[in-house]
């Protein structure tokens, strides 16, 4: 056993020198070694065939170390690796074409951090067993040219790198493919069946990127796909020819763009979906052709959004309350109803049965609550609801921050409407943001004691 590391005695024996403080590879491993772990240490060079000879080698760990130069050739000897991790190595940024030559066996690589630019088009030609591949947070500025046509790929982390397209041809040869992270880029181009050839894929993420428009077959073909997302981009218009093929999609994610328009059919042949998410986009309206035909029965996310709540959503209305599937959607307009949730918008009937859109009111001279109990401009009677919520509640204002990020799927998915998430239980500022506010308060405008202040002033 190396100096400074511990090596175990059983069947497979593994040699732990993580933290070890060491500078270079030790010249001498047991030979029946399983797995090595030099992680944590300050190692910079590796030689050509560093490791010497290890035939039994199946794991082999330098993350976080200061790796700045790998000698082509310096896993000779590592004949049925199965893992190479090298995360962490801020210092490698540059990686020869022979690096990684003879590790026929090699599974799953991890170059995440290490500061690559690129690495060369042919540097994986003599690994074929290779099908995990963790790339994220470098500076690649395209999809490395690498992986066209490594068949055995299953899954691909690029995220947090700066690629800027999705070429036709980025992705060619991937027929395995089941995971692409390609979230947190700079993607402003996808082109023309850029994901053509990974009919396998079940995870595609294509989040918080720049892509502001999509070509109109861009997932053709993609029909396992499970979990799409393409949040926070700059998506203004959701075509009716995007998810044609998706008939397995159980999650998409759409929220943080500015989709002001979704197309009629759009959603119509995403059979499988459980969940869909439009928070935080600009949609007034939500046509319910959208949905048609109608056999979604899954969780939709509407928050944040300027919902203009007249009769054209009074569909969605009953929707929330026949299924309690969707909730918080606040209405931005018409005035009279502006900062209430659509839970609690009543709408009026003609005597042949019509709905009445809520008025317009003319805030500055008509105020909807004439004893000034509460201020009644448009957005100070969304903040006044809530401070006078709170302030009964004998909480300050300031716990009213909002980030987003506090409001996700989990936390909403956990908030049935039986919670008990009154104040008593939300007295953290983290998990108290307005959207949940406005949950609360919509819940307990309609059982609490509130009820009747703003019904009856
Ligand atoms: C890591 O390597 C770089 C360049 O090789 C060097 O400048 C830096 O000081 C090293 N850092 C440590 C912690 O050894
Ligand atoms: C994929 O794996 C198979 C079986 O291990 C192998 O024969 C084939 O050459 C691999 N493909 C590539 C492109 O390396
Ligand atoms: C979005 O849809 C609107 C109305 O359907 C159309 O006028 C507009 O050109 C579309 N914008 C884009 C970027 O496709
Ligand atoms: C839904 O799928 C069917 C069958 O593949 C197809 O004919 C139809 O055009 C798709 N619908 C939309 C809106 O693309
Ligand atoms: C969406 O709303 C944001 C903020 O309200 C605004 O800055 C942006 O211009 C709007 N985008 C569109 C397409 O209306
Ligand atoms: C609202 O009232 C102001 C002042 O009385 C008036 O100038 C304005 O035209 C009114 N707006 C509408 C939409 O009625
Ligand atoms: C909301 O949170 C941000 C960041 O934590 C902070 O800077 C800001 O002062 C907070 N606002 C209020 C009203 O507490
Ligand atoms: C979402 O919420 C969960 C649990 O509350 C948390 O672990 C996770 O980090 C959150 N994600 C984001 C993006 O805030």
């Amino acid at each position: 056993c190396p100096t400074n590391c511990v090596c175990t005695q059983e069947r497979s024996c593994s040699i732990l020198c993580d933290r070890a403080g060491l500078t270079q590879i030790p010249s001498e491993f047991p030979c029946e070694a399983y797995s090595i772990n030099l992680d944590k240490n300050s190692i910079k060079f590796l030689a050509e065939r560093a490791f010497g000879t290890l035939p039994s080698l199946k794991s082999l760990s330098l993350s976080h170390n200061n790796i700045s130069f790998i000698t082509p050739g310096a896993f000779k000897g590592l004949a049925s690796l199965v893992e190479l991790k090298m995360a962490h190595n801020e210092y490698i940024r540059y990686l020869h074409t022979r690096t990684f030559i003879s590790l026929k066996r090699l599974v799953r690589l991890d170059l995440a951090d290490c500061n690559l630019f690129n690495i060369p088009d042919r540097i994986f030609i003599e690994l074929p067993a290779l099908q995990e591949l963790f790339c994220f947070q470098n500076n690649f500025r395209r999809i490395p040219g690498a992986i066209r046509g490594m068949e055995n790929l299953t899954h691909v982390y690029l995220e947090k790198n700066r690629i800027e397209a999705v070429a036709y041809n980025s992705l060619l040869g991937l027929t395995r493919l089941k995971y692409l992270n390609l979230q947190d880029n700079r993607i402003n181009v996808i082109h023309d069946r850029a994901f053509q050839d990974c009919q396998k894929l079940e995870y595609l993420y294509l989040n918080d990127n720049f892509i502001s428009d999509l070509p109109d077959n861009s997932f053709d073909g993609l029909r396992h796909l499970k979990m799409l997302n393409i949040g926070g981009n700059l998506l203004r218009n959701v075509s009716n020819t995007w998810f044609r093929d998706q008939f397995e999609l159980e999650v998409l994610y759409l929220d943080r763009n500015q989709i002001i328009n979704i197309q009629e059919g759009a959603f119509e042949n995403l059979t499988s979906l459980v969940s869909l998410h439009l928070n935080s986009n600009n949609l007034t309206t939500l046509p319910f052709s959208v949905f048609q035909p109608v056999y979604f029965l899954g969780r939709l996310y509407l928050f944040r959004n300027p919902w203009e709540c007249d009769c054209r959503i009074e569909w969605l209305k009953e929707w929330m309350e026949n299924y309690r599937l969707v909730r918080d959607i606040p209405c931005a307009s018409p005035s009279s109803v502006a900062g209430l949730d659509l839970t609690d918008v009543y709408f009026e009937r003609t005597s042949e049965g019509f709905c009445l859109d809520p008025e317009e009111l003319n805030v500055t001279s008509d105020s909807p609550f004439p004893t000034g109990e509460l201020q009644s401009t448009t957005e100070n009677k969304f903040n006044s609801l809530i401070s006078k919520f709170l302030l009964q509640k004998g909480l300050s204002e300031e716990v009213v921050n909002t980030t987003e990020s506090f409001i996700n799927t989990t936390l909403l998915d956990g908030l049935t409407n039986e919670a008990s998430l009154g104040l008593g239980t939300c007295n953290i500022k983290l998990i108290c943001s307005v959207n949940l506010w406005l949950f609360i308060i919509a819940q307990h405008l309609s059982t609490g004691p509130l009820v009747k202040r703003f019904e009856d002033p």
